[in-house]
């Protein structure tokens, strides 16, 4: 057997179901090879305050179908506030954690990219429900939030139906519209709308209208919360406060298209806003058993001290990947995918635009 280990692990950022089916994993493989694991609380919070709780068998036991994560998280962000740094360096050391495995998305692996050039031995595992992460094909949690909103439009459509009304949807999306996209593939929206691609408001009422002449008398349009119309220059926000990492609370697109939709074309009009329903609950079985292989994989890397990796899901096989490649850019939508939507838009007879959408610069 070679040498023994004491890991710590966090979970940083939003929450996304799968995050204990992966912290499951790390532990039971890790005692396993008769390694410790440390579980910091809160994400980078419990790293700089030292706020620990061990993992053993007991601890995992049973977590693997719930939500949400045992060990907490936060948007604490450690490079905001001088000497949380050190205060990580020194506590890692002190607890004598040689290595550890960060869960997170964007943010969270941000920061495991600088404390890695730090010296920092660290592994990152990606983790998020926009499935926004370069690197990886998909990440866990994505497809347990695309189930929950496919579920949701389904439903709207049979109310949508009944009452002859346009429903708009808000889901989840900050930066990317994956969830928009694959879902309202899924759910059979009649509009899309996406962050990646600024859209008119005259072209989705006169698809509705199109519509609604062909003989639908309801349709459904799904929108990302960071969506915008081409004429807007700023998100919608519900405040302006910002988070450790910069980012601004998004919502209230829905709303406010529902609105200029009901005015233009005088159809009773009503919107849904999702929300935290999407990140909430227990995974598919998709994002159970991605959430293992990651886990487990995590585990691997350490044991090949492949600091500055994270695991990621490419082709169907668990692979490591520069952590750097993984945060340096989003993942935006597949432009391929997303005009495979363009069929169903409008009246049913109408052409499809020769020249597929391309995806705007940000
Ligand atoms: O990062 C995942 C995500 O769910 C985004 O889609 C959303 O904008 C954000 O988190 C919401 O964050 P919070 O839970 O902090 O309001």
């Amino acid at each position: 057997m070679g040498q023994t280990m004491n890991i710590g692990i966090l979970t940083g950022g939003g929450d996304c179901p799968g995050l204990n089916a992966v912290i499951r994993a790390v532990v039971r493989k890790s005692l396993k090879l008769g390694w410790r694991v440390t579980g910091f609380l809160n994400g980078w919070k419990g790293v700089i305050d030292g706020n620990t709780m061990p993992l053993t068998e007991r601890e995992v036991s049973g977590i693997l179908p719930r939500g949400g994560t045992i060990l907490g998280t936060s948007r604490t962000n450690p490079f905001k506030n001088p000497g949380d740094v050190d205060k990580i360096v020194q506590n890692l050391k002190k607890m004598q954690i040689d290595a550890l495995i960060a869960i997170g998305g964007e943010d969270t692996l941000g920061v495991a990219l600088k404390l890695h050039k730090m010296g920092v031995p660290i592994i990152g595992v990606p983790k998020t429900i926009d499935n926004d992460i370069c690197g990886t094909d998909t990440t866990f949690g994505f497809d347990t939030a695309t189930s929950i909103v496919t579920e949701a439009i389904d439903r709207l459509h049979t109310t949508a139906e009944s009452h002859h009304r346009i429903m708009v949807l808000e889901v989840m999306g900050r930066h990317t519209g994956w969830i928009a996209t694959v879902s309202g593939i899924a759910g059979g929206a009649d509009e899309i709308l996406i962050p990646e691609v600024p859209f008119d408001l005259d072209t989705i009422c006169n698809h509705l209208e199109c519509r609604a002449k062909s003989g639908k008398n309801f349709s459904i349009v799904v929108v990302a919360e960071g969506a915008k119309p081409k004429s807007m220059a700023d998100f919608a926000t519900i405040s302006s406060e910002k988070d450790e990492f910069g980012h601004v609370r998004l919502g209230g697109i829905g709303q406010l298209i529902s609105k200029e939709i009901e005015k233009r074309l005088g159809v009773e009009t009503r919107v849904t806003v999702l929300g935290h329903v999407q990140r909430g609950g227990s995974p598919t079985a998709y994002d159970r058993v991605l959430a293992t292989r990651f886990g487990a994989a995590a585990v691997d890397l350490v044991m090949s001290k492949g600091w500055g990796k994270m695991v990621a899901f490419r082709s169907y096989k668990i692979v490591p990947v520069e952590l750097s490649e993984a945060v340096e850019k989003l993942k935006t939508v597949d432009m391929e995918l997303f005009n495979l939507t363009q069929i169903f838009f409008g009246d049913p007879c109408e052409r499809v635009a020769e020249k597929p959408i391309s995806r705007s610069k940000k």
